[in-house]
């Protein structure tokens, strides 16, 4: 672990992140620093300019907080490693929530938005829904639905066990901030819960997509900080969408809704995991916020 990273793990924040990064009055007031030394380091290393500004911005409000000398620049210093900015901030939003993160979790990333309320839509109607969210991670999924749906009865299940320490973190927070507990499951998607065999209306998954020979395809620093265990899922990136889609096929009731993201290159393939085994009908891919393929949706055949 390098320095800028083990001084990482020690923050805690609750500024907002990229991604539903907002620029407060306080933050307004950093706006030149913008325009700065700062911002040339960044799109340097590779950060996109639109980000390089708002990050620097961010950063240099935390680093006011934080109050050390020294400390505007080390966090630079990381963030041109491309350290992601969730990570040096110690947190990030997601759907209005605050998630803490950092080193050993995947940083909830803006698109998983889309298939959360198409998720939220259908929840809605129905009186006391029981979901499961399957590789959950910061707990990102399962906690806005808490937030959005407090009659449903969400649980969450992960694998790593470095990933389910900040699930628990966020749970806790999330509980005491009012939101109907969520009930977390150190476990395999492709195993879990098996007590609830037929009685889920929903299952719904962000899990890992990306195929082994995509090395070169998401941003070099989700490759670098994000655990690879969030990332890799086989030779064609559908290895977990496989499991999830067993998984969903046992623990839902008849007529229950599976919901799973996937790449902007699964359009096809992430659906035909779904058609290929005769469990279900209503099959269909769905766009995100940008309008690139990103989720399917299929319902249980009764
Ligand atoms: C792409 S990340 C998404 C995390 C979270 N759902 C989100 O949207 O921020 C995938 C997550 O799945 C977990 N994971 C990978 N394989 C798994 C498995 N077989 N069972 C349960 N969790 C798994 C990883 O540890 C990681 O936290």
């Amino acid at each position: 672990m390098s320095a800028c990273r083990e001084s990482v793990l020690g923050y805690s924040s609750t500024t907002p992140s990229k991604g539903n990064f907002v620029l407060s009055d306080d933050l307004l007031q950093l706006a030149p620093l913008s325009d700065s030394a700062a911002v040339r380091q960044l799109i340097a290393a590779g950060v996109p300019a639109a980000e390089a500004r708002a990050d620097v911005v961010a950063l240099a409000a935390h680093a006011r907080r934080v109050g050390r000398p020294g400390e505007f620049e080390r966090l630079i210093a990381c963030r041109a490693e491309r350290v992601p900015l969730s990570h040096l901030l110690g947190s990030t939003t997601f759907r209005g929530i605050t998630l803490r993160v950092g080193p050993g979790v995947f940083s909830p990333q803006p698109e998983t938005s889309s298939m959360v309320q198409w998720a939220v839509d259908r929840l809605r109607t129905q009186p006391a829904p029981l979901v499961v969210d399957l590789c959950t991670g910061s707990g990102t999924v399962a906690l806005a639905l808490a937030n959005e749906l407090s009659s449903a009865t969400v649980h969450a299940v992960e694998r790593d066990s470095q990933a389910f320490a900040w699930a628990q973190r966020n749970a806790e927070e999330r509980a005491r901030a009012g939101d109907t507990p969520v009930l977390l499951h150190l476990g395999d998607a492709g195993s879990c819960l098996p007590d609830l065999d037929g009685q889920l209306d929903m299952v719904i998954s962000n899990p890992p997509y990306v195929a082994l020979h995509e090395a070169h395809v998401p941003d070099v620093e989700v490759v670098k900080h994000d655990p690879g265990i969030a990332l890799w899922a086989g030779a064609d990136g559908l290895d977990v969408v496989r499991d999830v889609e067993r998984t969903a096929a046992r623990l839902l009731k008849p007529g229950g809704l599976v919901v799973v993201e996937h790449s902007d290159r699964q359009g096809a393939t992430a659906p035909a995991v779904f058609t290929a085994t005769g469990a279900w009908e209503d099959v269909q891919d769905h766009v995100d916020h940008e309008g690139l393929d990103r989720f399917v949706t299929a319902r249980r055949i009764a």
